[in-house]
């Protein structure tokens, strides 16, 4: 017996070293951070500071209109992410922000510390069995020519008893109700109008978008799936690990909205970005620390054209005015997820990276900016740069504030 047993474990202790070394040594490396060369953020020439406001809690995404100069932030509360977190299994219900909103904050107008900014309402908008309410996650845009803004997000909304139509009190079996929702802005509008839900069994477990074409307005986009079609249980818990996340394209171009999977075996995909200037679509995973990138095909499909390794873990991207892509990296991927346990106080490394395409067609990358001491940054989750003044603004899916740096003349 036990002979057996014996055989049995050094078998399946061969059976564990083996995935560890194929699957899981890059992620649990990267999530120590180990070989890294994690930098104080005096080494870099940026002036930083936290904007502390009831309104910049759990930011974990933005998007720069850079025709309005308004900056779009999906915010919610520090408190109700720790218990709603969908894409990260956090599903309980009651413990949800009620009070999640976009953020238009106008970003050339300061005012003392921070800047003049809008929580922007939604008449109109039915929200959850008619509760009006928004959870929101991603948020992407586009510039209209008429200087509207129209902003797509994801919405995880909790799923309701088929009975009785009320709010599902245990999440845990079902998890979320994910949308898409359509809203645009008019100028410096107060209020965003609703235009459209986008609801497919497709959409399933969304991280991030990214419109599909040029515009005007958003009706055809992809998004990441980040655990894929597996909202619960142990395939949600580890699918992600090993590859269950998809990245889906729907075309709303008719009243009909029509969705399917069209790059499948992606490991935790996060941020997805359409960049202006070249018409590519990039794809970032927390998990391989690979920025992906893809043709769009005349029918929505991706045909992969490179691979970018940053060899971080990567969560959204942003582009800017030059058509930069500028990433946000865990130099130290574990601590954002033990921030969950103490968002209030949690100390986490930040960083980003700037990635460029050269003249020969490849790609190059730089660290621009880290701060490893977890002095001011909140652990970002996005990083956006402002290419008219340098600045750069940062969000945190946790953190009750946002960062803001400025360049430091040379
Ligand atoms: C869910 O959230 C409520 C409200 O914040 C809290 O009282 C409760 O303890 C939470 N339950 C779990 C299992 O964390
Ligand atoms: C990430 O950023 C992109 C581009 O700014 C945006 O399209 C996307 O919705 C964002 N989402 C998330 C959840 O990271
Ligand atoms: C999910 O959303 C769809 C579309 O809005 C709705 O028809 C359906 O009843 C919802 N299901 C649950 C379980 O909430």
């Amino acid at each position: 017996m036990a002979g057996l047993f014996l055989k049995v474990s050094v078998t399946l202790a061969v059976v564990i070293a083996i995935a560890f070394q194929l699957l899981l040594k890059d992620l649990v490396w990267m999530g120590l951070g180990i070989g890294k060369h994690i930098q104080p953020l005096s080494d870099f020439p940026y002036k930083c500071r936290r904007i502390d406001d009831p309104r910049f809690q759990a930011c974990e995404d933005m998007w720069l209109s850079e025709s309005t100069r308004q900056l779009f932030m999906a915010c919610s509360t520090t408190d109700g992410r720790k218990h709603w977190i969908p894409n990260g299994l956090s599903l309980n219900v009651t413990g949800r922000s009620l009070s999640d909103a976009i953020v238009a904050v106008d970003i050339d107008k300061p005012k003392g510390d921070s800047f003049e900014f809008r929580a922007l309402k939604t008449p109109g908008f039915t929200g959850t069995a008619g509760d009006g309410l928004l959870n929101v996650l991603g948020v992407t845009g586009v510039d209209d020519p008429n200087g509207d803004v129209e902003l797509l997000l994801n919405n995880n909304r909790p799923s309701l008893d088929p009975a009785t139509g009320a709010i599902l009190p245990d999440q845990t079996h079902v998890g979320a109700n994910s949308t898409l929702e359509l809203f645009r802005v008019s100028g410096r509008s107060s209020e965003m109008k609703h235009l459209r839900t986008f609801a497919d069994a497709h959409v399933t477990t969304p991280n991030s978008m990214a419109p599909a074409g040029a515009g005007p307005g958003i009706r055809r986009f992809y998004m990441s799936n980040s655990g894929g079609p597996y909202k619960t249980g142990l395939k949600a818990l580890f699918g992600p690990l090993f590859g269950s996340g998809d990245i889906t394209y729907c075309d709303g171009s008719t009243d009909e909205l029509s969705c399917k999977v069209v790059s499948a075996g992606h490991k935790l995909p996060n941020g997805m970005l359409r960049n202006s200037k070249d018409g590519l679509i990039y794809a970032a995973s927390s998990v391989t620390g690979i920025i992906s990138v893809f043709r769009p095909l005349p029918d929505g499909g991706l045909a992969e054209v490179d691979r970018i390794d940053i060899g971080y873990g990567l969560d959204n991207l942003s582009e800017d005015a030059n058509g930069d892509i500028w990433a946000s990296i865990y130099p130290r991927g574990i601590e954002i997820l033990m921030a969950f346990g103490d968002p209030w106080n949690a100390k986490c490394k930040a960083a980003v990276v700037r990635v460029r395409r050269e003249a020969d067609g490849g790609y190059s990358w730089e660290k621009v900016l880290e701060d490893g001491d977890a002095e001011v940054l909140p652990g970002s989750t996005v990083a956006v740069h402002d290419s008219k003044t340098g600045r750069l603004f940062f969000g945190s899916v946790y953190a009750p504030y946002i960062g803001v740096c400025e360049p430091i003349p040379a």
